[in-house]
């Protein structure tokens, strides 16, 4: 599989996200994440995911603003909060959303969680902003099967991504056959395990391959057709990150490294996530 940096995916109603993105969840907003913004489309990434509780959309816009960079070539992911969710507080929390970043559109908005109860209306809401042309592509994180077959069964426009943890000790294999099967991409959050990468088999095959650990966890979701948003503020980290796309797993290699799940979450299980 040869790709490159600027190759992306090409979702259900055939907007491009790239494949790789800048992921700043942790990233003060101001000059911290300005700063790695600019770091980030300097190395050549177009693809920035950010959220509301992120609380630094304002940085993200300002950044993208001031890189002089044609908007409609970098994509900007953003995320309705839990407690904005339901359908008349979504296109709220999204007009609020829009503020901050001082934008136009978004080119993905996303439900970070599957709020119970309220999900649906979520959704409804997302299909409203989408119908508008307010946003390009819409999808959800953080859904298990039965949160998807439950949203499938109602939604009229399908899903076109899930955000899910996923690293190789969670490799989350019925979730991706599920979203192949109903033609939404899978993105991986906390890809890099945030930054636990001193696992034996990812030393030895970084040696082996000479890259770094970091750079054979991201090929390898790349060859599991997932996208990937690492997060780092730092220049050679940033730049590090990028290293996927010239190199290629064996299947082998491949097979290894899917036999290091062990079901294991850093983040909350959705299904018990405190919605409160
Ligand atoms: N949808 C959701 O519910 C959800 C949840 C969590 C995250 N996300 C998204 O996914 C993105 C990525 O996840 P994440 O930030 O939680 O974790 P991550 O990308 O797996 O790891 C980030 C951490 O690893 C460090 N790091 C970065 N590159 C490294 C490298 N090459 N080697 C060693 N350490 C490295 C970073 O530190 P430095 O910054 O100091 O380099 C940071 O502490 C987030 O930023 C956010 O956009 C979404």
């Amino acid at each position: 599989m040869t790709l490159r940096m600027t190759d992306g995916a090409t979702l259900a109603n055939g907007v491009v996200k790239p494949w790789l993105g800048l992921g700043v969840y942790k990233a003060e907003d101001g000059a911290e994440v300005e700063k790695a913004i600019h770091m980030a489309l300097e190395a050549g990434y177009r693809s920035i995911d950010t959220a509301a509780i992120y609380e630094n959309e304002a940085g993200v816009g300002k950044a993208i603003r001031d890189s002089k960079i044609p908007r409609d070539e970098i994509f900007v992911t953003t995320k309705v909060w839990n407690t904005e969710q339901g359908y008349e507080s979504t296109l709220q929390a999204f007009e609020a959303s829009l503020q901050k970043l001082g934008l136009d559109y978004i080119d993905l908005y996303l439900v970070h969680w599957p709020v119970p109860g309220k999900y649906k209306e979520t959704w409804r809401a997302l299909e409203t902003l989408y119908k508008k042309g307010l946003v390009r592509s819409i999808g959800v994180s953080n859904f298990h099967i039965h949160h998807l077959e439950d949203l499938l069964s109602v939604c009229e426009v399908k899903p076109m991504l899930n955000q899910i943890e996923m690293h190789p000790y969670l490799i989350q294999k019925e979730l991706r056959q599920y979203c192949e099967q109903n033609g939404i991409y899978v993105e991986a959050w906390r890809p890099l395990m945030r930054g636990n990468l001193e696992v034996p088999l990812l030393q030895e095959m970084a040696e082996r391959y000479q890259k770094t650990p970091a750079q054979i966890v991201l090929r390898w979701d790349l060859q599991h057709n997932v996208l990937v948003i690492p997060k780092s503020v730092k220049k050679e980290r940033i730049i590090e990150n990028a290293g996927l796309f010239d190199f290629e797993l064996t299947d082998a290699d491949m097979a290894l490294l899917d036999g290091l799940n062990r079901d294991q979450r850093f983040g909350p299980d959705p299904d018990h996530f405190d919605y409160e």
